[in-house]
């Protein structure tokens, strides 16, 4: 069990300084009601009825084991249904009502970001993220309160359509955004353009997560907030191979060594079933024994719209300085 399991969460000025363990919290739940350009409609035998934007979206849950509460035809009007494997990299296809648009426009506080309907059922944003994005950007906005001249780098791993650094570099932050597809850096760019945040410091980097970590750790390089969303399994750009479970606990520690002494925060999200929140916890807290500041671990749930339930989407553990 953690030293101190706690319900609120403890004022940072109580919290231990670097150099002794983290304070421990769980289970943390982490929820999201969604907002104008996103909503869970309905869940229920393995498929969950979501709307981005103006369009309505038919996908695969494994987690909806329960039953729908709207009435069949509210499904059948979706726009889009992702026909096909129930494993979440597995192969399906898009089946559309009418013609689609090929991109649509959505909005998150500051940021627009483009929806597409891409393969692997994604649709170009992760709604669960929502509240690790509001946590970020209020770490950020209250350092540079305290200090307004303090430079607040972030670096955000595996960071796919970049809503997760155009929202901290709004709230002030340089940010590095990495990822090895090159289609994946395009999309975050267009969204970048689209919001109009194009004199935003970003860096957008393409090039394999542990190899860019690697050199950076050997350069002395250091960063206030690291945010990482790694696939159970990826490819560098080179073929370097990603596998979560092999690959993690190198990259925790090679991340460790990238905190700068006064760091923010650390977030780490999983969506691999295979573990349990706990599992990811017990090593972040391995990884940040020395580190004082609170680690928090649980799950990111969207909770329906007008509804009682609650979907699981994730893991995630999360650290943030005293
Ligand atoms: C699950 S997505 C991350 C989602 C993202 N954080 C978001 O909320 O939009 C995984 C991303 O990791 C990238 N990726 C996979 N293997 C990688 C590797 N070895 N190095 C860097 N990025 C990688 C993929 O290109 C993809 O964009």
């Amino acid at each position: 069990m953690p030293d101190t399991p706690v319900s609120a969460a403890p004022q940072s000025s109580s919290l231990p300084r670097a150099g002794q363990p983290p304070l421990q919290r769980w289970p943390v739940v982490l929820e999201t009601a969604g907002w104008k350009d996103y909503a869970l409609l309905d869940m229920g035998r393995g498929q969950k009825l979501e709307r981005y934007g103006r369009f309505t979206v038919v996908r695969p849950e494994p987690q909806a084991m329960g039953t729908p509460r709207l009435k069949p035809a509210v499904w059948e009007r979706a726009d889009a249904v992702f026909t096909g494997d129930v494993d979440e990299e597995g192969p399906g296809r898009w089946k559309f009502a009418g013609s689609v648009p090929e991109t649509w426009e959505m909005a998150y506080g500051p940021a627009r970001y483009f929806g597409r309907f891409m393969s692997f059922r994604h649709v170009g944003v992760f709604p669960e993220q929502a509240p690790h994005w509001d946590w970020v950007m209020e770490k950020v906005r209250a350092a540079k309160a305290a200090e307004p001249d303090r430079p607040i780098k972030v670096l955000n791993l595996f960071g796919y359509t970049g809503l997760a650094s155009l929202l901290p570099a709004t709230a002030g932050a340089q940010v590095t955004h990495v990822d090895a597809s090159k289609k994946a850096i395009a999309y975050a760019r267009e969204n970048q353009d689209l919001s109009g945040l194009n004199d935003l410091p970003i860096r957008w980097i393409l090039e394999d997560a542990s190899k860019f970590v690697a050199r950076e750790v050997r350069r002395g390089s250091t960063y206030d907030g690291i945010i990482l969303d790694p696939p159970k399994y990826g490819r560098g750009p080179k073929g370097e191979v990603w596998d979560l479970f092999v690959n993690l606990p190198e990259m925790l520690d090679m991340l460790r060594q990238l905190l700068s002494p006064n760091a923010l925060f650390m977030i780490l999200t999983a969506y691999a079933i295979r573990a349990s929140f706990l599992s990811v916890h017990e090593l972040m807290a391995e990884t940040l024994a020395r580190q004082g500041g609170l680690l928090e671990s649980g799950e990111l749930v969207i909770r329906e719209e007008n509804g009682p339930r609650a979907l699981s989407t994730s893991l995630f553990s999360r650290w943030s300085g005293a």
